[in-house]
């Protein structure tokens, strides 16, 4: 196996672009690879402040490392979700990380911060354990980046799990989702704009970018997301991968190419003119968002943030997943 570029041993096959590459070439390729993301999008403008959400996993690790390695003013943001072994091991990982990159790491931790954790945030407000999480991290996430002043913020979703997202969507026809699935979303009433810059690459590329910089990352999966709906549709794409090297890439890619638009008026009409909520004063449709009513029932408390005399329009979309 030689590597494509300098035809020096090769450390790594990669089906989809039919080549194999030398540990110099393959990590030159994942950087290129984000850095065309992030120019086809327009991601990052120079001078911004960047956050990058960070859970300790291998994505998450990579894109920070990249990000760090491309000259980016960038800190990292790690969220504790109180799930045990696995949120003590998340934050060691993302921690260890900081340390060896002299980088910056807010923290936010539910248990201490907001009084509740997502195994019982989720069992109170009656929710699947990831959509509690999901919601409870993007308003975390927002919150974060607004007192950071931070103009973007990265996450490390990458092609397997857009791809399996779109697959989800399509088939729901979940068509107000297709209208919003993009790599990069704008900033909208001072919340930075969000963007997806590992969207080029795959699951195994940023693992295999992990061991070979040496970026020692949590390879166990969130224990509460198991049997979950997602991964059923990524064991399903991985399967057709298999067999048709490529094919996620030509899913997603051809869908932001040729069909994402089409959805657009779809997520627009699904827009409402949002109010900032009571309690915390972030952007909802209700009078109290649904982050402080998961926080309540879990028993939990959230800060004040919210406008002093009742609520105030304010004019932006539904969040993004
Ligand atoms: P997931 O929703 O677990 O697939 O994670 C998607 C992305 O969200 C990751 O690549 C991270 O950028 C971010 N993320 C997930 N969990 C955390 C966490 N506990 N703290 C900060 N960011 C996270
Ligand atoms: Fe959110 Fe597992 S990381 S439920
Ligand atoms: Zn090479
Ligand atoms: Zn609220």
């Amino acid at each position: 196996m030689k590597c494509r570029v300098c035809r020096g041993p090769a450390v790594i096959d990669v089906r989809r672009h039919n080549a194999n590459f030398c540990v110099e070439h393959f990590v030159k390729l994942c950087r290129d690879q984000v850095q065309k993301a992030m120019r086809e999008w327009s991601m990052i403008q120079p001078g911004d402040k960047v956050l990058v959400a960070v859970s300790g996993g291998k994505d998450s690790l990579a894109l920070w490392d990249i990000l760090l390695d491309l000259g980016y003013d960038v800190s990292g943001l790690y969220v504790g979700l109180g799930i045990g072994d696995y949120s003590d091991a998340s934050a060691t990982h993302a921690r260890e990380f900081a340390v060896k990159r002299g980088a910056e790491l807010i923290e936010v931790d539910l248990p201490s911060d907001y009084g509740y954790d997502i195994p019982d945030g989720s069992r109170a407000a009656r929710r699947a354990p990831c959509s509690a999480c999901g919601m409870s991290k993007r308003h975390v996430f927002d919150k974060a980046a607004l007192d950071g002043g931070f103009d973007v913020l990265a996450t490390g979703h990458n092609l397997d799990d857009e791809a399996a997202v779109l697959f989800g969507n399509v088939l729901h026809w979940q068509t107000d989702y297709l209208g919003r699935q993009l790599p990069v979303l704008p900033a909208r009433d001072g919340f930075p704009r969000k963007v997806k810059p590992l969207v080029r690459l795959a699951e195994r590329e940023t693992a295999a970018y992990c061991v070979v910089r040496g970026i020692d990352y949590l390879v166990e999966e969130c224990p509460m997301a198991a049997g979950n709906r997602h991964l059923s549709y990524k064991e399903a794409l991985n399967v057709v991968e298999s067999t048709s090297p490529g094919a996620k890439h030509d899913f997603y890619f051809g869908f932001l190419a040729r069909a994402s638009e089409r959805f657009q008026a779809e997520a627009e009409t699904d827009r409402e003119d949002l109010l900032a909520c009571l309690q915390c004063g972030a952007p909802t449709t209700t009078e109290v968002c649904a982050f402080c009513r998961l926080v309540e029932r879990a028993g939990g408390h959230v800060e004040p943030g919210g406008p002093a005399h009742g609520p105030q329009p304010v004019t932006l979309g539904r969040g993004p997943r």
